[in-house]
């Protein structure tokens, strides 16, 4: 199956099996981990529709005192850029593709602060690659990130897959957090 037709079987199946109490173990087990607790600038997606809610976690994150970077699509280029916020919701203004997106007013970040990245995605790989919505901004974004900062992705373990269809600018993710397990992948170059 190629990437297309596979997103569209993904959207199926994750309508029909959406559950929150699982997601919110997965998001437990994620704020329970030490590369989370050591964390002090997590960036991640606001969640919306089906996917894994981040909400609660900005809102704790952000009352701990961790600094929460956001990303702001650029559709021309499809590029990401990352500002920090303070308030959530209100540093948040509507975005593009529907997705709440950071104010004027919030700071751009240096990437080199960035110590654990919430990486979006539909499905996933034992190798940690990952299937996303098909712009390639996290391909983009991944590859301009330093070695120091951790990349994670929330899934359930029924959209980790056998198999994938992967071209050579899928980037990996370091590790996958599923309501059973934290997973370390087998990508390369991981030096955590
Ligand atoms: N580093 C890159 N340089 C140039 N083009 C890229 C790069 N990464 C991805 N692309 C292009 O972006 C398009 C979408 O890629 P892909 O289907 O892998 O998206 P995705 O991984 O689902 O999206 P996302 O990264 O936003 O989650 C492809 O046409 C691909 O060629
Ligand atoms: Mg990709």
């Amino acid at each position: 199956m190629n990437k297309k037709e596979l997103r569209k079987t993904i959207l199926e199946k994750r309508k029909a099996s959406a559950d929150a109490a699982r997601d919110r173990a997965i998001v437990g087990n994620l704020m329970a981990s030490a590369m989370y607790r050591n964390a002090r600038c997590i960036m991640t997606t606001i969640s919306f529709g089906d996917e894994i809610d981040t909400h609660g976690l900005i809102e704790r994150a952000l009352g701990g005192a961790k600094t929460i970077a956001v990303p702001r699509c650029d559709p021309s280029t499809h590029t990401l850029s990352v500002h920090g916020i303070r308030q959530f919701p209100d540093d948040l203004i509507p975005g593009h593709y529907g997705i709440p997106e950071p104010g004027p007013d919030t700071p751009l970040l240096d990437l080199h602060t960035i110590d654990l990245v919430i990486v979006p995605g539909m499905a996933f790989n034992l190798e940690g690659h990952r299937l996303g919505y098909g712009g390639g901004y996290y391909d983009r974004f991944l590859t301009g990130l330093s070695g120091r900062t951790i990349t994670v992705a929330l899934t359930p373990e029924s959209l980790i897959l056998p198999k994938l269809p992967v071209e050579t600018h899928d980037q990996p993710v370091h590790y996958l957090v599923t309501e059973k397990r934290i997973i370390r992948t087998h990508c390369t170059g991981v030096s955590h």
